[in-house]
């Protein structure tokens, strides 16, 4: 596809989408992608602050947006793939299949481990803590119309460490995120990454860790 072009949602800070911009600033002309448009449903989010700041056009669609206003600002766009990072809402179906196997998706855990409704931000941290698991993680997925349930294209693992607190577990499993999410999003706009037409996951890395090699 050329230099693909992505669209990142995001509801929060962006921390996830400013790895990206600096990922695909690091690797300047040979980028196989380029963020044309980043969409919150929050006007005061960080998200949007970030892509301003890197020059990239942002659009705000709130909850109470029309019926396809998401799906237009996406065609507008021109839009190739779709990031969700930290995005609270749900995505419309017709968006789902429009962009099937084009769009993924990352969560703070080691799904199919909390996930689900209710289970984003610090409410992952705090199930993994009050469930005494010893790893958690995170994992980047293809999205389909159930949350978080989506073919699994990467995961990383990281320790719970005795005296982590939700905020503690956050901090480590965003790291890990910081290295997981670009790595995924430019896999599959290299097509290093792809969901094949029977829903088998091509290329998919499944075994990370803070310290893994990670080239792209
Ligand atoms: C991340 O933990 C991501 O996994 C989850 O929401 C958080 C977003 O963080 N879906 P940020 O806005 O990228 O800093």
């Amino acid at each position: 596809m050329g230099v693909a072009r992505i669209a990142v949602l995001a509801s929060g800070g962006g921390s996830n989408l400013q790895a990206l911009i600096d990922r695909i600033a690091a690797l300047g002309a040979g980028a196989p992608a380029e963020i044309a448009l980043v969409i919150s449903d929050r006007r005061a989010a960080g998200a949007l602050e970030r892509a301003t700041r890197a020059g990239i056009p942002t659009a705000y669609v709130p909850a109470s947006a029309p019926e396809g206003a998401l799906e237009a600002a996406l065609v507008d766009a021109q839009i190739d793939l779709i990031a969700l990072a930290g995005y609270l809402r749900y995505i419309p179906v017709p968006v789902v299949q429009r962009f099937h196997a084009r769009m993924v998706n990352i969560h703070p855990s080691l799904l199919p481990a909390f996930g689900g409704a209710g289970m984003h931000g610090m409410h992952v941290h705090r199930a993994v803590l009050a469930a005494g698991a010893t790893e958690s993680g995170a994992t980047v997925h293809f999205v389909d119309e159930v949350f978080d349930r989506g073919p699994i294209a990467a995961q990383g693992r990281v320790p719970v460490l005795a005296g982590d607190d939700a905020d503690t577990l956050a901090a480590r499993v965003l790291t890990l995120e910081h290295r997981l999410f670009p790595w995924a999003v430019l896999a599959l706009a290299r097509g290093a990454l792809a969901l094949t037409d029977d829903g088998r996951v091509q290329g998919a890395r499944l075994d990370l860790t803070l310290d893994s090699p990670l080239s792209d």
